[in-house]
């Protein structure tokens, strides 16, 4: 930090208000004591890029970026992540002292971080994850399995062939199966990922039969509105270990928040009731 000046960071979206990242990072800033400011952008897509750059010019350390712009940010910056790179999208940019532009994705990094403090070591890697879902949440799971070695990713998707074209992206040992499938699928499976929007408040849920899942298995959502989801609920009721996907959302603001503001923040217990209070 350059003498008592105030840091600013951001979240740049279209639209940005439904975007829970201010609470998470006005939070920290409180905790630690750090004078800065994180507030919503909203920027229309033709914007973008002026307004990523007009944020840079003004001073700001850096900002995250959410849906629509994950692309554009990877495609704007100076340098990026061999994570971004892998998952083609960025959520995260920091703006370098000199004003180059470097683009990060924390999506798989959230996720993984996740399910290390809420599964420890149990998940089993020699066998087979299922992802399900073929969007950009899945690239950054399927990015995230492999990174953390995963021996086995089955991806199945409502349109195959999006689960295909992903599973083609990554190669093996990422494979993709029919979606009328799935329950077959999660024989033998050491993790269940849902990285649908299903299940989502105001949409339908997913039915998934976990009747052929092993007792072991562990079964996490991406979605945590609501935190259990009728996906988690069914993992519940058949005795199953199930993990909601708020720590994915706490995790993967850390790197940012490092980035910028030069504290390594800690997701806490206060942190996550702020997150659930109505
Ligand atoms: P994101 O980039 O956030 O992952 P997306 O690209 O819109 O968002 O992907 C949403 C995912 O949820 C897709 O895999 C979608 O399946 P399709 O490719 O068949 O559209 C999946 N999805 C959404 N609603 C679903 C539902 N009711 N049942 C099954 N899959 C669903």
């Amino acid at each position: 930090m350059i003498g008592s000046a105030m840091l600013h960071a951001g979240v740049m979206g279209w639209p940005v208000a439904h975007s829970r990242s201010p609470e998470i990072h006005g939070y920290w800033l409180k905790k630690y004591g750090i004078q800065g400011s994180y507030e919503r952008v909203p920027s229309d897509p033709s914007d973008f890029e002026t307004d990523v750059h007009r944020l840079r010019d003004s001073g700001w350390r850096g900002v995250n970026v959410t849906i629509p712009h994950k692309e554009a940010a990877l495609s704007l910056a100076d340098e990026a992540t061999p994570r971004a790179r892998a998952i083609g999208a960025a959520n995260t940019i920091t703006f370098s002292r000199s004003g180059r532009i470097l683009a990060d994705n924390t999506d798989a990094f959230g996720f993984i971080e996740n399910l290390k403090e809420r599964a420890g070591a149990s998940w089993r890697r020699e066998a087979p994850a299922i992802v399900l879902g073929a969007g950009g949440a899945a690239r950054a799971v399927v990015h995230a399995l492999l990174e953390s070695g995963a021996r086995t990713v089955t991806l199945a998707n409502r349109t195959q062939s999006r689960a295909e074209a992903l599973a083609t992206a990554f190669g093996p040992p990422a494979r993709a199966v029919e979606w009328a499938g799935i329950g077959e699928a999660l024989a033998g499976a050491g993790l269940i990922v849902n990285t649908t929007s299903a299940g989502m408040d105001g949409r339908p849920p997913l039915d998934i039969d976990f009747a052929a899942a092993p007792a072991d298995v562990i079964v996490t959502d991406i979605v945590y509105t609501p935190l259990i989801t009728p996906f988690l609920d069914a993992a519940t009721a058949r005795g199953l270990i199930a993990i909601d996907g708020l720590g994915m959302l706490l995790h993967q603001a850390r790197p940012g928040f490092e980035a910028w503001f030069g504290v390594a923040p800690q997701v806490d217990e206060t942190l996550r009731a702020l997150m659930l209070a109505p």
